[in-house]
């Protein structure tokens, strides 16, 4: 970590962000299973919760740092002079939200210079406030790391996209989960509940907060085709996808889900329409 980044990042008030999410919490519970539930221009579901949850951790975030930039899923991009943003996904995993499931999280991530460097993702139905500042990644304060066993068997989780079975053949003699949230999935293979998670396209506010927790925990996200490891995110600021699919994972299970993994379809290059 350069002596920027550092400075940028000592600046923080962690402690204080998680009060923050936290309360932002309190706020999707006051709506859980009682929010009215529309469809944005993409099709895709929004509820009474998400906005009022990014006013709120926009507010905030703005009045203590009034210099940053701040972008999420459902208001549009405030730029900064700072070196510093902040990327908010406020309920990562609205459809399981909306359906009334437990596992949705509230996501916020801090890049500096447009890289991921700290963040928070927090699972208020399970009260687990997963967090990095940069250098620790924790559950609920207690240091956690990606699984080390470098074995796999019958009993060893992937997690995957809720359309893995239409765009990926997935030959693994572990158990598959698809929870509803890649902020979660992300989670738990820093914990090392899960070996790897398989992503699919994912814009930068679903993996800000978590991709800092999962570094920090010994883990790796990849392109899914290539093994390249993740690079270039700043350019997804405008809200477009990651082009190619991606891969969370504990570094050593990488070639084994390359190798396993294979796509069912073509990923456009960005440049096609
Ligand atoms: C979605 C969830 C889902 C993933 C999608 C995301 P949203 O985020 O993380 O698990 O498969 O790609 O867009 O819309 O619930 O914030
Ligand atoms: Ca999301
Ligand atoms: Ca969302």
């Amino acid at each position: 970590m350069n002596i920027e980044t550092s400075h940028l990042l000592n600046d923080v008030d962690f402690a204080w962000l998680e009060q923050l999410v936290r309360r932002a919490g309190e706020i999707a519970l006051r709506h859980f299973r009682r929010t009215v539930i529309q469809r944005k221009a993409d099709n895709t579901i929004v509820t009474a919760a998400d906005g009022e949850i990014e006013h709120f951790l926009r507010a905030a975030l703005a009045s203590a740092y009034p210099q940053d930039t701040f972008l999420g899923e459902e208001l549009s991009a405030q730029s900064g002079a700072s070196g510093r943003a902040w990327a908010i996904d406020p309920i990562d995993g609205t459809s399981a939200y909306a359906a009334g499931l437990p596992v949705w999280a509230i996501s916020v991530g801090l890049l500096i210079n447009g890289e991921p460097v700290a963040g928070a993702v927090y699972l208020p139905l399970v009260d687990e406030y997963y967090s990095s500042d940069g250098h620790t990644a924790r559950l609920n304060g207690v240091p956690i790391h990606v699984d080390d066993s470098g074995q796999i068997n019958d009993e060893t989780l992937l997690c995957v996209t809720s359309e893995a079975h239409r765009h990926y053949r997935i030959e693994f003699i572990g158990k598959t989960r698809a929870f509803g949230s890649s902020a979660a999935h992300i989670c738990y293979v820093a914990r090392g509940a899960a070996v790897a998670a398989v992503l699919g396209h994912q814009a930068l506010w679903d993996i800000a907060g978590a991709l800092p927790i999962l570094r920090a925990a010994g883990g790796t996200m990849v392109c899914l085709q290539s093994g390249e490891p993740l690079s270039g995110v700043a350019s997804w600021v405008d809200g477009h996808k990651s082009p190619y699919p991606l891969l969370a994972s504990a570094p050593w299970a990488v070639p084994y889900f390359l190798d396993r993994v294979a796509l069912l379809y073509r990923p456009k290059h960005p440049k096609e329409s």
